[in-house]
C-alpha cells in the first residue's frame, strides 16, 4: 500500500502504530525529533508519547531542530513528559514550564547543537523521530518541510523511528541537500559557493537496520500565525530599502544586494514583504526558515533563488504554494541547520543578517530573548549565527510594545544576546540607525536620534546626559541602568514615576 513512500521492502515488516513506536523510548532517554520552526516534525509519536505519559509517567530529554507545531510543545508538557528541552520553542505552555524552572531548557545557537552532539560534549542521542515523505531503495531518509537537525539525529541515534507523513506531499522529495561536516580537525571546508550551491545527498544515509519502526501519519504541518504588515513594519521596511539604496550608490552593495536571511516572527517577515516594490532585482536567500515573504518575493519577480533549513507558511500560502510547487522547486534548496547556520558560509558568502529584536539599548546591545531580562520569550535561534558574522547584521524592532508601556530601546538591555560588536543597523518604524565605525558615545546619539520613540526620547536624552556627566567609554548610571525595567515590573510602564 506505501511501496511507493517505503521503496526497501524489507521495511514493511517495521510499520508499526503510533502507540506501539511511542512504547520504544524509556524513562530518562535523550530523543531528537525532527522539526524546525513547526515544519516537519514528527507528530504521531510526540502526540502518542503524551497520551502514554498521562497513564505512566515518564521523563525525556527532547532535542529538536527549533520549534515544534502541532501543539506538541505543549501536550508533552502538560504531560510532564521534558525534564530538559533545547534548542528553541516557541510554545507558550512549554514557555510557561521553562520559567517556572520545571522544564530545563537550554537556549542554543542553533547551528550548534549537532556539533556538540557529534563531539560527544553533551548527551548522546539514544533514539531519534523523524518525519519523512519517503524512505528509498537503499533505506535512506527523504525528509518533509524541514530539515533542521534530522539528519545528524538519525546517523548519531543507536535507534530510529521513521513517520511516513501521507500528508506532506512527495514532490518535496529532490528539495533536500544533506551534507555532514567530518570530523574536526581534519574537516575540510564546507564547499557552498552561492546559494544555489548543491554539496550533498537528496536523502540521508543510515543503515536501515536501526530503523525500529515506522509509523504512518497523516496529519498537515500548522499554519504559520504571522500577522499581516501594518504601517509600522512597511516603515521599517521603507528606511530599510533606503538604506540599501545608498549603500548601492556608494558601490557597496549592487542591485542584487547580497544573500538576505530574515528571522522568524511577525516583524521580519513583513520587513522582507516590504522590499516587494523596492529597485533590487535577482535577489537570493541565504536563510534558516523561509515565511509567506519568500514566494511573495519569487511572485513579484525579485527573487531567484532560496535555500534554507525550512518551509513554514500561512494556510493560504501553503495552499498557494504547494498547488504549485513544480514553478518554486527548482528555486528552493532546503539543508541542515548546521549548513544553513553555518557562521564560516555565512561570511563569506557575506549574508544579510535581518532579525527581531525584543529590546536593544542606546549603545547597541541587543536583547532578543529574556523579558525583563529574566522570562524566557522563545530562544536565540539562528539570530546570532547570522548577525556575528554577516556582511551587515540588521535588527528591526517597532520602538514601542504594549501600547507603549515599553520603550524597546533602553538605556541597558536586561539581557544581551548580540553585543555592541556584533551589530551593525537597528532599524524602528521612526528610523535607521547606521553603527558602523562608531564609538558608542556617537552610536548613542545616532540610536536616540533616529530610532527611539518621541515619548521617551526626552527620558533617553536626559538618561544619556547623566551617563556621559560621570564619564566612561560606555558611560552608564547604573543605579538608573535597569530603572525603566523595574518600574514596568512595579507599575507596568517604563515610565512610570
Ligand atoms: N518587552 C516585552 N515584550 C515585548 C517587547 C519588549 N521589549 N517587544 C515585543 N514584545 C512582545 C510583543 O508585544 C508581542 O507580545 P504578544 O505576543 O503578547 O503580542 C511579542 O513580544 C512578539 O512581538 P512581535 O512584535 O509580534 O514580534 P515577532 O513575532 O516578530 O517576534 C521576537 C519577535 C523577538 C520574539 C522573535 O523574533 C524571536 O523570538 N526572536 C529570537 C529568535 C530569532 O531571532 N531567530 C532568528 C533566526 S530564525
Amino acid at each position: 500500500m506505501y511501496r511507493d513512500r517505503i521503496r526497501l521492502p524489507s521495511l514493511h515488516s517495521k510499520i508499526i502504530s503510533a502507540a506501539e513506536a511511542a512504547a520504544l523510548i524509556q524513562d530518562g532517554m535523550t530523543v531528537g525529533m525532527s522539526g524546525f520552526t513547526r515544519a516537519g516534525e514528527a507528530k504521531a509519536v510526540p502526540h502518542a508519547l503524551a497520551e502514554r505519559a498521562l497513564q505512566t509517567p515518564l521523563k525525556i530529554s527532547l532535542m529538536t531542530g527549533a520549534s515544534l507545531g502541532n501543539d506538541l510543545d505543549k501536550q508533552l508538557t502538560e504531560a510532564g513528559v521534558l525534564s530538559r528541552r533545547m534548542p528553541f520553542q516557541v510554545d507558550s505552555t512549554l514557555r510557561k514550564a521553562i520559567n517556572d524552572g520545571t522544564v530545563m531548557f537550554i537556549d542554543q545557537h542553533l547551528s550548534d547543537t549537532v556539533e556538540l552532539l557529534r563531539n560527544r560534549q553533551i548527551k548522546a542521542v539514544d533514539l531519534a523521530v523523524i518525519e519523512c515523505v519517503a524512505i528509498t531503495e537503499e533505506g535512506h531518509l527523504v525528509l518533509s518541510t524541514s530539515v533542521g537537525n534530522s539528519a545528524s539525529f538519525a546517523i548519531l541515534a543507536q535507534q530510529v523511528i521513521v513517520e511516513i507523513n501521507l500528508a506532506q506531499p512527495l514532490e518535496l522529495e529532490g528539495l533536500h541537500d544533506i551534507y555532514i561536516p567530518s570530523y574536526r580537525p581534519t574537516r575540510l571546508p564546507i564547499p557552498v559557493l552561492k546559494a544555489d550551491t548543491r554539496i550533498g545527498s537528496q536523502a540521508v544515509q543510515i543503515d536501515p537496520s536501526k530503523i525500529v519502526g515506522i509509523v504512518i501519519s497523516n496529519q498537515p504541518d500548522s499554519p504559520s500565525t504571522v500577522s499581516p504588515p501594518d504601517i509600522e513594519t512597511q516603515a521599517i521596511a521603507d528606511h530599510l530599502v533606503e538604506f540599501f539604496k545608498s549603500e548601492v550608490r556608494e558601490n557597496r552593495l549592487t542591485h542584487r544586494l547580497m544573500p538576505l536571511q530574515a528571522g522568524i516572527g511577525n516583524i521580519a517577515n513583513a520587513v522582507m514583504h516590504g522590499l516587494i516594490g523596492s529597485p533590487f532585482h535577482d535577489l537570493t536567500m541565504y536563510s534558516e526558515v523561509l515565511q509567506d515573504s519568500t514566494f511573495d518575493l519569487f511572485d513579484a519577480g525579485l527573487l531567484s533563488f532560496a535555500s534554507a533549513s525550512s518551509i513554514t507558511l500561512s494556510a493560504a500560502k501553503h495552499a498557494q504554494v504547494f498547488g504549485d510547487f513544480a514553478r518554486y522547486k527548482p528555486k528552493l534548496l532546503l539543508r541542515p541547520q548546521e549548513i544553513s547556520n553555518h557562521p564560516e558560509v555565512i561570511r563569506r558568502l557575506g549574508v544579510i543578517g535581518i532579525n527581531t529584536a525584543l529590546e536593544f539599548d542606546i549603545y547597541g546591545n541587543v536583547n532578543s530573548t529574556h523579558i525583563g531580562g529574566t522570562r524566557m520569550m522563545n530562544g536565540i535561534g539562528g539570530s546570532g549565527d547570522f548577525s556575528r558574522n554577516a556582511h551587515l547584521a540588521i535588527f528591526v524592532t517597532k520602538s514601542i510594545a504594549k501600547g507603549g508601556a515599553i520603550s524597546s530601546i533602553v538605556p541597558m538591555v536586561s539581557h544581551v544576546d548580540h553585543t555592541e560588536h556584533d551589530v551593525d543597523i537597528l532599524v524602528t518604524e521612526q528610523g535607521l540607525a547606521d553603527l558602523r565605525g562608531l564609538a558608542p558615545r556617537e552610536r548613542a546619539r545616532v540610536i536616540i536620534d533616529r530610532c527611539v520613540h518621541p515619548a521617551y526620547r526626552d527620558a533617553l536624552n536626559g538618561y544619556f546626559a547623566a551617563a556621559c556627566a560621570k564619564g566612561g567609554h560606555t558611560p552608564h548610571v547604573l543605579r538608573d541602568a535597569l530603572a525603566w525595567h523595574i518600574n514596568l515590573e512595579e507599575s507596568g510602564s517604563m515610565l512610570a514615576e
